[in-house]
């Protein structure tokens, strides 16, 4: 455990929101999915200091060592119209919180990692429980690299810590600004203003970009973004195609 994120310093500054803190855990969303089958209700949080098997998205996996990033899953009911919306969420959130510490050139790559000085500083990790076709809830998972030591590592170019920009940051401070900002928005989550919030943070629209989608790779220029969130490519022969989801590279190939 560390010092700044303690189950009794969270216990003094989240007050009456329902919340679980562990030192090690294998996955936050995991943990918040099995809360939400118990009848967690919505704004609460699972937070860990240790992950051994944090999830990323495209099946991917997310690790951070002890006492370096501020890991949490959020238990969220929104109507089944609007659950697609918690994504947008998390990123507009993050970037909100970073901001609150003093962090500049904050934004998104999309569809929703955050972006410190266009290097990634968080993920986010959003996922719908259904039953049959009643939705049951979503989950909201953020991880946000506060001081973790990415030198010698395969994301030494890519990624970044909180830290690096704004000097010591005491995790639980970050926390409270980062509910803060959720509480702010899950309200309105079908809200016109956080759709806008969200695209106008989207810092690789102009750019070449590549994004994989399943067997495919689109390339071309990132135009914009749909209603639905969906990424605009204009590509070499003219025509903007939609992508739905995909994983995005920049430089167009
Ligand atoms: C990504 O691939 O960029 C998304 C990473 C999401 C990681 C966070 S850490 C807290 C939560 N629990 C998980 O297992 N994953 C998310």
């Amino acid at each position: 455990m560390s010092a700044d994120l303690t189950a009794a310093r969270l216990q003094a500054a989240l007050g009456e929101r329902a919340f679980r803190y562990y030192d090690q855990v294998g996955s936050t969303n995991d943990l918040a999915h099995d809360w939400l089958l118990a009848g967690a209700q919505s704004g609460g949080v699972i937070i860990a200091d240790e992950q051994v098997s944090g999830r990323g998205r495209m099946g991917r996996g997310w690790y951070a060592p002890p006492g370096t990033a501020l890991m949490l899953s959020m238990v969220l009911h929104p109507g089944s119209d609007v659950v697609g919306r918690v994504n947008l969420l998390g990123g507009v959130a993050v970037c909100e919180a970073l901001e609150a510490l003093g962090a500049r050139d904050v934004g998104l790559k999309w569809p929703n990692d955050v972006w410190l000085q266009r290097r990634k500083v968080c993920g986010v990790l959003a996922e719908a429980h259904w039953q049959a076709d009643r939705l049951i809830g979503a989950i909201l998972g953020m991880g946000i690299n506060v001081r973790v030591d990415f030198a010698g590592t395969p994301f030494a170019d890519t990624a970044i810590s909180l830290e690096t920009v704004t000097g010591p940051v005491d995790r639980l401070t970050l926390l409270t600004h980062l509910l803060a900002r959720l509480d702010h928005w899950r309200a309105p989550l079908a809200s016109d203003a956080l759709f806008e919030a969200w695209r106008a943070r989207l810092q690789m629209i102009g750019d070449p970009v590549a994004i994989k989608v399943l067997h495919e790779t689109i390339s071309g220029i990132a135009a914009g973004v749909t209603p639905d969130g969906a990424l605009l490519v204009r590509q070499s022969d003219g025509s903007l195609r939609a992508v739905a989801a995909g994983d995005l590279a920049l430089g167009g190939h």
